[in-house]
């Protein structure tokens, strides 16, 4: 064991569930992971662990992510933050799959590794792969020291603090932030300009106060929880930054909860889940005030024509949606990492209303160690 977070740290501080207790830390770990790093001087961020200088950051052609399960999830959208920030083509792919595809290892791609435990077995067998085949793979990892932070090159420590609760909510978040962080350093280094550096530091700082509104919405989203609760099964969309959150939402529904859920893009629906769209399946839909916002209006209406029920996670209330959770507006490039937070609450009180084990989901595991 490698874990260096004291005792007390586990102590669940007055909540039933370390899930709930987790999701309530959020604006300090995110707090945690900002601290001692931003450079205002520059508008960009120092990094300690990254080894990486200028001049290799400015040879990396591509960025690969590679993760598993919440994790995975985390480094979607911090595929997203490379792509938008430092402007290099970014994906991310499950660590299993890209280890059984003989994938072609590229010298000017900088492979990162996501996990949480920094122990899960397909990821630090991916890294151990790219590694012999003489790939830079960064770490992005929680626990300190853990084996997938020993095997990497290099990288940024997530620094949530320990998770208990099988499911993740505190490290997706504070991962996420860790690619603004990554992203933002790499694209200081490149093409950012001073400008956008410091609108993305700006906003940066105001995640935690605004994750605390967020935290001041949980009766409501309760009630909410109570009202979707009968659903067999639930439909989860969004488009570009909102489509892995999408997805993040609804694997933390079906973990909890066991309710069926399914994520598309919204601009799939068409292509046939929206066969599916009737008013026993609730479709919740993540809609930002961005560039998005028309095209994701226009999903609702689809998904209203065919009498589905719609709770939105949005900026501001939604015409077509029974319900709206509003959050506040962060910069566009950010506004995953809060519209994420109101779907933790929901999943949980969903989970809550149904009697199920929160912290412990049956066939679960906290780290999955082995193939
Ligand atoms: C398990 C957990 C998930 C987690 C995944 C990856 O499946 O149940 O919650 O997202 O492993 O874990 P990691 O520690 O690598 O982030």
């Amino acid at each position: 064991e490698t874990v260096e977070w004291e005792a007390a740290s586990y102590d669940m501080g007055g909540h039933d569930t370390y899930m709930h207790k987790e999701i309530s830390e959020q604006p300090d770990a995110v707090d945690r992971v900002l601290r001692g790093r931003i450079d205002d001087r520059f508008s960009t961020v120092h990094l300690g662990g990254l080894n990486l200088d200028a001049r290799e950051a400015r040879g990396i052609r591509r960025v690969k992510i590679l993760g598993c399960g919440t994790s995975y999830h985390a480094g979607m959208i911090g595929a997203g933050l490379v792509e938008s920030l430092a402007r290099i083509p970014a994906d991310a792919e499950p660590a299993s799959e890209f280890r059984y595809r003989n994938p072609v290892v590229d010298p000017d791609t900088l492979y990162i590794a996501v996990s949480q435990s920094g122990e899960t077995y397909d990821v630090l067998a991916a890294v151990q792969e790219l590694k012999r085949k003489g790939a830079r793979v960064l770490g992005v990892v929680n626990v300190v020291g853990s084996a997938i932070a020993r095997e990497t090159d290099g990288g940024v420590y997530v620094h949530a603090g320990p998770e208990v609760c099988v499911v993740s909510t505190k490290c997706f978040t504070n991962t996420v932030v860790a690619f603004a962080l990554l992203a933002l350093h790499l694209g200081r280094i490149r093409d950012l300009s001073v400008a956008d550096g410091k609108r993305i530091i700006d906003g940066l700082r105001r995640l935690p106060a605004q994750i605390s509104e967020i935290l001041e919405l949980e009766d409501e989203i309760k009630k909410l929880a109570d009202l979707y609760a009968d659903a067999k099964s639930m439909m989860f969309i969004g488009r570009v930054r909102g489509y892995p959150v999408a997805l993040e939402a609804s694997l933390k529904l079906k973990e909890i909860s066991y309710i069926h859920a399914e994520a598309y893009p919204a601009s799939e629906l068409k292509h046939g889940p929206l066969a599916l769209i009737e008013p026993a399946l609730p479709t919740v839909a993540i809609v930002p005030d961005d560039e998005l916002l028309e095209k994701n209006r226009a999903a609702l209406e689809e998904v209203k024509a065919r009498s589905g029920r719609i709770l939105a996670v949005a900026h501001q209330e939604q015409e077509k949606a029974d319900h709206t959770i509003v959050v506040p507006k962060n910069e566009d490039e950010l506004d995953p990492i809060l519209m994420g937070i109101p779907l933790q609450l929901l999943a949980y009180h969903t989970a809550l209303s149904l009697g199920r084990d929160i912290d412990k989901p049956r066939n679960l595991a906290k780290s999955v160690t082995v193939e």
